[in-house]
């Protein structure tokens, strides 16, 4: 197993090319610009890239966003005895900490200006100066870059400059979103609950069902690959060793509300149901609509609505629905509507909605 499929978890065609880059890039000195969306795993990739590398200096990162501007100049090209107050000793910045391994910059994109200057002068030339220093220093450093900006525009708003863009854009690793590789999520959830529990052995990781598993894949997950580890370590505390089910996810993890007691009793049965004896032959429960009291703000909101266009558009959607549910069967439709047949069939022609074909 390499290091990048041991790090970047995903079998998914984004996911593997992803690697194949990485596998490509990582024994050369090339520098590498990856981008991607926040907490797709940019650092991670970073990671990979070193490791395969196999470059015996340590990786070394620098946030560029999380450092102010004005200690980034010396954390980056350190600065001798001297140079300004405070400096009492000499000291190495992180590029000379990297020598031999990899520097990783971090929100390249928030890089103050007249340090993008210094940045590119140490890419073209390979060496550093100190602040305060006047000799050029030679370093070995492969340098990896990450942004979730777009640096083009910022080129043209006149916050990056195009000659450093073109200079560690050499090799870009682009990191797709994890909505757009939802295939990956189940592999990602077993790999981050066994991350979790090494961490901490005392975790009862849940288990998740088959409805649980169509939920997370459904949901577009702004906050990717970091905000599905959250809500697996929410899934921890909330549900401790047991079957996690479709509507949990849905009401308990995405929406943080903590479960009720009588639903969780509830959930219990559904999810035993198969396993217990009938005994309570209770009504099916009540789907969960949306109220007819959330329109009460709406023109809090908003100055208008077409409300029979709305009104028209939620049958439409309903009644399409029930006829696929239903396989085109129109009796079996009206009654999932509580509809009488003729109703739900002037209805079809006025909507001009056709019964679906197999
Ligand atoms: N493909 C993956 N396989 C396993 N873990 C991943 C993967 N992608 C991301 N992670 C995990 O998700 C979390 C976020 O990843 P990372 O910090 O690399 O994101 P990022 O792109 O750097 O985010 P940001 O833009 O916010 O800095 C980390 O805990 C990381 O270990
Ligand atoms: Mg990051």
């Amino acid at each position: 197993m390499t290091y990048s499929e041991r790090l970047l978890i995903g079998q998914s065609a984004p996911m593997k090319e992803v690697r194949r880059l990485i596998e490509l890039a990582a024994p050369s000195t090339t520098t590498i610009l990856v981008q991607g969306e926040t907490g797709v795993g940019k650092e991670v990739v970073a990671r990979a890239i070193h490791e395969q590398s196999e470059r015996k200096g340590k990786l070394v990162s620098v946030n560029c966003s999380a450092i102010p501007s004005e200690l980034l100049e010396s954390e980056l090209f350190g600065h001798e005895k001297g140079a300004f107050t405070g400096a009492e000793k000499t000291r190495a910045g992180r590029f000379e900490m990297a020598n031999g391994g990899t520097l990783f910059l971090d929100e390249i994109g928030d890089m103050p200006l007249p340090l993008q200057a210094k940045l590119l002068r140490a890419l073209e030339s390979r060496t550093i100066q100190r602040v305060g220093g006047g000799t050029d220093v030679p370093v070995d450093f492969r340098l990896v870059c990450a942004t979730h900006q777009n640096i083009e525009a910022d080129i043209e708003q006149g916050k990056f400059r195009a000659d450093l863009f073109y200079r560690i854009n050499v090799f870009p690793v682009q990191l797709p979103a994890l909505a757009q590789r939802a295939v990956d999520i189940p592999l990602l959830v077993k790999a981050l609950c066994d991350r979790m529990v090494k961490e901490n052995k005392q975790l009862a990781v849940p288990t998740f069902s088959e409805s649980a598993f169509a939920e997370l894949m459904r949901y577009p997950w702004p906050g990717n690959v970091r905000e599905l580890r959250n809500v697996l370590e929410r899934a921890c505390l909330l549900f401790p060793g047991r079957q996690v089910e479709g509507p949990e996810i849905a009401n308990n993890l995405l929406k943080i509300k903590v479960p009720d007691p009588v639903e969780e009793q509830d959930a219990l049965w559904e999810a035993t149901a198969d396993m217990a004896p009938i005994i309570f032959d209770n009504e099916p429960t009540e789907a969960p609509l949306p109220h007819p009291s959330h329109y009460q703000d709406w023109f809090s909101f908003f100055d208008n609505i077409d409300m029979r266009r709305h009104l028209q558009d939620v049958e439409v959607v309903l009644i399409e629905a029930a006829l696929r549910k239903s396989d085109g069967m129109i009796s079996a439709a009206a009654d999932s509507l509580k509809l009488r047949r003729t109703t739900l069939i002037e209805k079809m022609k006025k909507f001009m909605i056709e019964k679906p074909v197999n």
